[in-house]
């Protein structure tokens, strides 16, 4: 059966390079493993109030995170750090205390930006809490791109130039998730 992996994207934009790259990225995955995106725009601002009974959208990410054998973050950098409508999604998923549906799921990073350092420091920042959720973090390759039009042809599939790291990189990932998965 093809290991599941929930994808977030952490971008809400319309036209999003983390989604272009995430859209792309779909194309270089192994048969054994199907994607499925988890949107993360509609969740409510996390409150502490509302855990007893949260809403539809906390609900669904829970069930998508819970039915997961992995979870692949692609995600912009905002201000140094991951945006923050990730940040939210992760305090969610995160409740109550006891019932994350993060823990001990593999988890792959990757990122890209118009920035020299392609989203590098939003990941250290990322990796901080995975490694706080109990989330097993693929440590290399690092995958810190900086946006070229070049990077994707005119159909939205990687260009030449970035094809060969790219399917490395989602290779190492699934790899990843295999040996997590058990
Ligand atoms: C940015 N951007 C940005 N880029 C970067 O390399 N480092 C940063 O710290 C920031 N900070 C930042 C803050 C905010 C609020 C915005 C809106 C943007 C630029 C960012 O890389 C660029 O807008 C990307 O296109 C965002 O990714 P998406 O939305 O295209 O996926």
């Amino acid at each position: 059966m093809a290991l599941r992996i929930a994808s977030i994207v952490g971008s809400l934009r319309r036209d999003s390079l983390n989604r272009r790259l995430h859209d792309a990225l779909l194309r270089l995955v192994p048969a054994d493993l199907s994607f499925h995106d988890v949107p993360i725009g509609d969740l409510p601002l996390y409150n502490p109030d509302e855990e007893a009974d949260p809403a539809e959208p906390v609900r669904r990410l829970k069930r998508a995170i819970a039915e997961a054998d992995g979870v692949l973050f692609v995600t912009p950098e905002y201000n140094r750090s991951i945006p923050g409508v990730l940040k939210n999604a992760l305090d969610h998923g995160s409740r109550p205390p006891g019932e994350s549906v993060w823990a001990g799921r593999p988890a792959g990073i990757i990122g890209v930006s118009q920035g020299k350092i392609g989203t590098a420091l939003a990941q250290q920042h990322l990796r901080n809490i995975l490694a706080y959720l109990d989330m097993p973090t693929l440590g290399q390759p690092e995958a810190f791109i900086q946006w070229s039009d070049a990077m994707l042809d005119a159909d939205g599939t990687i260009g030449a130039g970035s094809r060969a790291f790219l399917q490395g990189w989602i290779d190492r990932f699934a790899g990843w998730v295999r040996r997590h998965a058990g």
